[in-house]
């Protein structure tokens, strides 16, 4: 199983291109967010107390995304490789996620980080907001988004630096050029089928 994290701010393609990575390699895609929005959709207990964080652009708590990413996991443990999308976002998540796997006896072979200047993040954001509107994506709520990701998400890359599994990727440039930036970086790794 190969397993990857893409990594990076909100707004730095994280979406976008796990999407293309899908197709590409055959993997699965696992994003926290379109989990927890689902959730707050179907308006479940779980999904409404998310809510509360989300709207105001803070981070879910520990416990509430653990267990969810606990369940995902399981679930999918014949599957050729996992991309963690906008998970792990805390170090706590990442201990728990590197803990789970391990008791399937499987890692997490590489973290991806895409790196956008914040004036890109902050215009993207504004872009998606006004063409298909999700809630969060209003000036206020991004800038506590970005704070959130600095303060508490950032030093997950460096939990897996420390690691040896940590590359930066320039997360500039067209859709296309960074999907080849991150296809060399993951066909060390991966066969394409
Ligand atoms: P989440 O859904 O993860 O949002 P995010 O991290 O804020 O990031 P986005 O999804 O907005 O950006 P992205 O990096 O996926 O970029 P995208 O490809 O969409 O989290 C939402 C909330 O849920 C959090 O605030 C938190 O409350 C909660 N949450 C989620 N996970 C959690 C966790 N693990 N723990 C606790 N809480 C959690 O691209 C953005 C836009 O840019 C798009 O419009 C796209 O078309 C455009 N774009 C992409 N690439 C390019 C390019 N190269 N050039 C120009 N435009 C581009
Ligand atoms: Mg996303």
């Amino acid at each position: 199983m190969f397993n990857l994290i893409l990594f990076g701010p909100p707004g730095s393609g994280k979406g976008t291109q796990s999407d293309k990575l899908i197709h590409h390699f055959g993997l699965l895609h696992i994003s926290t967010g379109d989990l927890l929005r689902d959730e707050v959709k179907r308006e479940t207990a779980l999904g409404l107390e998310a809510k509360s964080f989300m709207d105001q652009g803070q981070l879910v708590p520990d416990a509430v995304v653990i267990g969810m990413i606990d369940s995902k996991i399981n679930d999918n443990l014949e599957a050729k490789g996992i991309i963690f999308d906008g998970f792990p976002r805390t170090v706590e998540q990442a201990k728990a996620l590197d803990a789970l796997l391990e008791l399937k006896e499987h890692s997490i072979d590489s973290l991806l980080w895409l790196e956008v200047p914040e004036d890109e993040l902050i215009k993207r954001l504004l872009q998606r907001g006004l063409e298909a509107g999700r809630s969060d994506d209003t000036r206020e709520i991004i800038e506590k988004r970005i704070k959130e990701y600095t303060e508490k998400t950032k030093p997950v890359a460096d939990y897996y630096k420390i690691r040896g599994k940590m590359t930066k990727i320039k997360g500039t440039g067209t859709v296309e050029d960074i999907f080849g930036r991150i296809k060399k970086a993951v066909a060390s790794f991966i066969e394409v089928e």
